[in-house]
């Protein structure tokens, strides 16, 4: 597997900025289309005027974070808020803090010692309810238990569990001890995840015996078993053991059961003393040459961006109940299930449940039970929804929602009016988050109370500063298409790319004094702004994140396999599907049973969600004179589209 990823990587290192602005010049036909939400929504958000908040942060850009940043409570304050030295970017120099004090004691201290924190559902209805308090009890039970078993202060820790509360309070034992988790999402297979924990170095291994799954019981310990045969950093593998009946059994030179860490170990855990620069975590994302990027993000700028966000872009009120439907093992379910609605004191739902299982009313009734008042989701589950009807949320007593929001891909008109409409009950405020793993926090949305344009993300937060410019970072003219950049720092901004900081200043480098977030987007007259797609080779697959190199290199690792090419293939549903070229070595042949037995292949090493849809067998692949492949020909010649300039295609 290793080897493999340097194949793809030394024959895949491109300059996709370049290699994409020929083919791409859309012409935005504007029918200005808008929504006008309820004037009581403004009157009452947390951002009131977003012109005139927007006026504010360029007014003073330091002030207007220092100012959302005293809201929190800091250990020592900070001796200047910003240091740009360009790429790299400091926030809150010099000030000390835990991110868990202002999730967990800040709260205990005050009214909401005893508000519901964690509602936790079963895909049998089956709840868990933390308080605060609770909460905070069982993260310090958590955070000495890890302690105990020899983490430190630094450390990386890897989380590779379902979606339980377990899950929460082991990042949040980890933040509390200063030690940086690096969440690995359930779904991910052997390889993806010994991949992770490899580049990570992480000593430890937190998991559970099983995800539960459309009812079915995913066995997650046995992927860890094989994923730390070649991992030797880990020295202990901590096991949440679910099936009570029947405990799957531990190997005692290594692991160990969670209950057992955390027992007997005392009540108390004090935060420890972070500086604002020291890492929370790395959170791994696809790259669009090579394997993943160790994302890595640290704690001050981090905690007051995805704090603010969810105050004000969601508009969180103390009695809201706040759904957000993504994995923890994401980056939305690190800042907004985890961190940033924890830091404003909010009640969070989370579900393990998928949205058609048992019925296409799970999330509904899901809503009507709890009273979910703000509910965060992904345009893919939306346009599953549609697809089977409105009968669906029909059923179900869904009138508590006051918030909707949608994040990980482009909404769609058609999607944007549905959801509106159907379950927003043509009264709930839309907000479609642009944002990245990268970001850490949202970037670009209508924030509630303005009028919101279907298509179209909306304008960047006050506090941010985005634009579509050309590749020269020149800003593209109102109704034209470029690149989506951002162009000056923010608080929550990665800091680097672990152990490759090359790869972190090539973000700032790719065009002239931007962030490059790989994103094409049309910038409306209006100045809304629509996000298309990616402009390199990353494919969002009911909205996670694939890097072809990544499926490539699995592909590669196949015996009968000599060289992979992968692309997206636009799917109604799901955004994207993954559709692959191969050849194949001498000695191969063709079949239907070897298709299967690939696609097989990569649901093991990598996960289902980086499944390929369809397989073809090639010949020959499209390459430039230099060997590196042409994916965009690929892509043209599958869709029966003009493969742009292709002067460099090798005869
Ligand atoms: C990519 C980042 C950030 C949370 C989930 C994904 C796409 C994200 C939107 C949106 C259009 C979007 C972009 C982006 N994306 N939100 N509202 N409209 N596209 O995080 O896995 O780091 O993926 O998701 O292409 O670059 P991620």
């Amino acid at each position: 597997m290793h080897s493999a990823y340097r194949d793809v990587q030394e024959t895949k290192e491109r300059d996709w900025v370049n290699e994409m602005t020929e083919s791409f010049d859309v012409k935005l036909v504007e029918q200005a289309k808008y929504y006008t939400p309820d004037p009581s929504y403004r009157e009452h958000a947390w951002t009131q005027n977003y012109t005139q908040a927007y006026e504010e942060f360029l007014a003073d850009p330091e002030e207007f974070w220092a100012k959302i940043a005293r809201h929190l409570e800091w250990f020592k304050p900070w001796n200047k808020v910003r240091e740009w030295d360009y790429p790299y970017a400091k926030w809150f120099l010099g000030a000390q803090l835990n991110i868990t004090h202002n999730c967990l004691d800040r709260h205990i201290e005050t009214h909401r010692r005893n508000k519901v924190a964690l509602i936790w559902r079963g895909e049998e209805g089956e709840e868990r309810i933390y308080t605060y308090m609770k909460l905070y009890r069982e993260v310090m039970r958590c955070a000495n238990g890890l302690k105990r078993i020899g983490v430190q202060k630094g450390d990386r820790v890897c989380i590779y569990m379902p979606m339980v509360p377990e899950q929460i309070i082991a990042m949040l034992a980890c933040a509390r001890i200063g030690a940086v988790h690096s969440v690995v999402f359930g779904g991910f297979g052997v390889n993806a995840l010994n991949m992770r924990i490899n580049d990570a170095d992480a000593k430890v291994v937190i998991t559970a015996d099983v995800a539960i799954r459309r009812g079915k019981t995913i066995q997650l310990k046995t992927t860890v078993e094989e994923a730390i045969i070649n991992a030797p950093s880990v020295e202990k593998v901590v096991v949440l053991r679910r099936e009570k009946d029947q405990p799957v059994e531990l190997h005692p030179e290594i692991e160990i059961d969670f209950e057992e860490m955390m027992n007997g170990t005392p009540k108390e855990c004090p935060p420890e003393v972070m500086d604002s620069e020291d890492p929370l975590f790395i959170l791994y994302t696809s790259g669009s040459t090579g394997p993943p990027k160790g994302i890595v993000h640290t704690c001050g700028g981090y905690m007051v961006g995805t704090y603010y966000t969810s105050l004000h872009v969601f508009d969180i009120k103390d009695n809201d109940v706040y759904w957000c439907t993504a994995d923890p093992g994401w980056i939305t379910g690190h800042s907004y299930i985890v961190y940033g609605p924890l830091a404003v004191g909010a009640t969070v739902v989370i579900a393990e449940t998928t949205p058609d299982y048992p019925d296409p009313g799970s999330f509904w009734r899901i809503v009507q039970d709890l009273g979910v008042t703000v509910f965060y989701t992904a345009p893919t589950a939306i346009r599953m929804f549609m697809k089977v009807g409105e009968t669906w949320p029909s059923k179900y007593d869904i009138r508590s929602l006051r918030v909707l929001g949608s994040v990980g891909e482009p909404l769609n008109p058609e999607a944007f009016e549905w959801y509106y409409k159907f379950i927003g009950d043509n009264r709930c405020p839309i907000v479609d988050t642009w944002w990245q793993t990268e970001t850490g926090m949202q970037m670009i949305t209508t924030m509630i109370g303005e009028r919101m344009r279907p298509g179209f993300a909306g304008k960047p937060i006050p506090g941010i500063v985005a634009d579509v410019v050309n590749k020269e970072g020149i800003p593209v003219a109102p109704g034209t298409g470029g690149f989506l950049v951002i162009k000056e720092p923010w608080p929550a901004m990665l800091r680097t790319v672990f152990k490759n900081d090359e790869r972190y200043r090539k973000y700032w480098e790719t065009i002239p004094g931007c962030y490059t977030a790989g994103d094409l987007a049309v910038k409306g007259h209006d100045g809304y702004i629509m996000v298309i797609g990616r402009a390199d080779d990353i494919i969002i697959v009911s909205g996670h994140n694939i890097g072809t190199a990544e499926v490539e290199s699995a592909l590669v690792s196949h015996q009968a396999v000599a060289e992979a090419a992968v692309i997206g293939k636009p799917d109604p549903m799901k955004g994207n599907t993954i559709k692959a070229f191969l050849i194949l070595r001498v000695g191969h042949t063709p079949s239907d049973r070897l298709k299967s037995d690939l696609i097989y292949h990569v649901r093991m090493t990598l996960g289902p969600i980086a499944m390929p849809q369809e397989i073809e067998f090639v010949e020959k692949l499209p390459k430039t004179r230099s060997g590196k492949i042409m994916r965009r020909v690929l892509k043209a010649k599958e869709l029966g589209i003009d493969p742009g300039d292709i002067s460099t295609l090798e005869e």
